[in-house]
């Protein structure tokens, strides 16, 4: 198909963890759509247009290479390609906003604004504009007089349109969704816009899974499925810790629970916390918007749900020092794993950050393994970089190690031999697994004292 013979234009802005994955799958499964995702980090533009992708996701190169050069381009010239498209996917970052009113929870909306902007002074012709990023309730009614400000005597039509992807599954997730959402302005021009997008979606997503709202109900709904999901898991975690004192096991209670269908077996797992770039952020915003509502009540209720998964991070820390005598001066601890979760390089909001500051406060000589985080952790670290030190091979990274914690699920750390890493390591030997994901009675066995998240630890003393 030469290009102009494609149906549609289609513009993303933001060439990030949504952004790129999403445009990449729309592209290899609608040829006759031109897709361009533009974004103003040349570095990861000229990243995308390699097969060193800027983000490490399985499966993700092979979707990029059926459509780049085809229906899938890359670039850094915005306002060229505003001007040129009819749909713009909006899908710049929304962090927390650091400074002024609502810092520390409300969202910073200022890229997204400015994109607005850019949008509208670059736009000689009626455009669709989908919010892709996660913003609060209400932000499209900024948006629209933003951008019906013009005097050029051009519309637009704001959809909303989150994206549900989970890091580390997001081909899947986007080949074969439990659900699109769409939401619009019920008008008639609303309603015309929201098809459109609808029927990018209809090319492979089945007809029953595309669900159409009004734009407030999509805009909130995507906060409130981010903070219904990490809920579950601090609440889990809530209960991890009153196992350990009653010797329940918490994979048993929540495999229990997760029976009766009303509850459901996912999210689920007790952990050492949960990270990532969303929950934290979209739950503090929730917050924040039930409190400048003055729903007090209803924003105490989501804090704590931020509060508990900091208090199990801490817990976590405090098991850490109290199992090694009080004292992890000077000693050396292998953490096996800094992603937030496996699978992904990420490493946004990721509890192993938190763990390691912590650790390093109390003069432990942390070893930091990962097979794909290293380099986003050495950001992270960047103030304390020389007091940490980094090893990509576990075996290494725990030789003389007095403890091991595991901070991500990878399944290359269920596989180790445990019996060579206990040998290479100073007696006693700790293992801390933060993710339950190893065989504690086996390496109980080895010798390892082992302590699990919502279990009794195993350990080799006599009290
Ligand atoms: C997305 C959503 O945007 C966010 O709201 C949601 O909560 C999580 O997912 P993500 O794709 O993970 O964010 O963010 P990031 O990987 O940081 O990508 C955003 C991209 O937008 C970056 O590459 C950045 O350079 C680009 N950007 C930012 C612009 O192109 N223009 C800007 O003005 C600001
Ligand atoms: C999440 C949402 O799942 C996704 O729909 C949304 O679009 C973005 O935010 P993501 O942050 O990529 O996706 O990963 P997710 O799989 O939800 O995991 C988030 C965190 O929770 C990770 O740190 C993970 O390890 C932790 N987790 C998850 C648990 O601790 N226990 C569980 O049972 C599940």
């Amino acid at each position: 198909m030469s290009p102009s013979t494609f149906q549609k234009n289609i513009l993303c802005i933001g060439a990030g963890y949504v952004g790129g994955p999403t445009m990449a799958m729309i592209a290899a499964k609608c040829p006759q759509y031109k897709i361009t995702v533009v974004d103003i980090n040349p570095d990861r533009i000229a990243a995308w247009q390699t097969d060193h992708l800027p983000i490490y996701e399985p499966g993700l190169l092979e979707i990029v290479k059926q459509a780049r050069g085809r229906n899938l381009f890359f670039s850094t010239e915005i306002n060229r390609h505003i001007q040129e498209a009819d749909i713009i996917f909006v899908s710049v970052n929304t962090p927390t906003k650091t400074f002024g009113e609502g810092a520390g929870k409300t969202a910073d909306l200022q890229y997204w604004e400015k994109t607005a902007r850019d949008i509208l002074k670059a736009s000689d012709s009626d455009k669709i504009i989908v919010e892709k990023s996660t913003l609060p309730v209400r932000t499209a009614a900024a948006l629209e007089r933003i951008l019906h400000s013009n005097e050029k005597g051009i519309h637009f039509d704001i959809i909303s349109n989150p994206e549900f992807l989970a890091e580390g599954t997001a081909v899947n997730d986007l080949l074969s969704p439990d659900r699109v959402l769409i939401g619009s302005r019920e008008t008639e021009h609303g309603l015309k816009a929201r098809q459109e997008i609808v029927d990018i979606y209809a090319n492979w997503v089945p007809w029953e899974r595309i669900i159409t709202s009004n734009i407030w109900s999509s805009e909130l709904s995507k906060l409130v499925a981010n903070a219904f999901l990490a809920q579950r898991i601090s609440s889990i975690n809530s209960i991890s810790a009153l196992c350990e004192k009653t010797e329940a096991s918490v994979s048993e209670v929540a495999y229990a629970i997760g029976q009766d269908s009303r509850i459901g077996s996912k999210f689920l797992n007790a952990s050492v916390g949960f990270g990532g770039s969303c929950f934290k952020k979209d739950i503090l915003n929730l917050v924040y918007i039930a409190e400048s509502y003055g729903l007090f009540e209803v924003a105490e209720y989501w804090e704590q749900v931020v509060r508990m998964n900091e208090y199990q991070e801490h817990r976590f820390v405090r098991t850490m020092i109290a199992a090694l005598f009080n004292t992890v001066s000077t000693k050396r601890l292998a953490l096996f794993g800094f992603a937030f979760k496996a699978d992904t390089g990420d490493t946004r909001e990721a509890p192993a950050i938190y763990i390691t500051r912590k650790l390093v406060e109390e003069r432990a000589q942390v070893v930091i393994s990962d097979p794909q985080a290293i380099a986003n952790a050495k950001n992270d670290l960047a103030d304390i970089l020389s007091e940490v030190s980094f090893q990509q091979d576990p075996y290494l990274a725990a030789r003389e190690a007095h403890a091991i914690a595991v901070l991500t699920e990878w399944n290359l750390y269920k596989t180790l031999d445990y019996r060579r890493i206990f040998q290479s390591m100073l007696k006693p030997a700790f293992i801390f697994d933060g993710r339950n994901i190893l065989d504690r009675e086996l390496l109980y066995k080895i010798g390892f004292n082992v302590y699990s998240i919502g279990r009794p630890p195993l350990t080799h003393f006599q009290d």
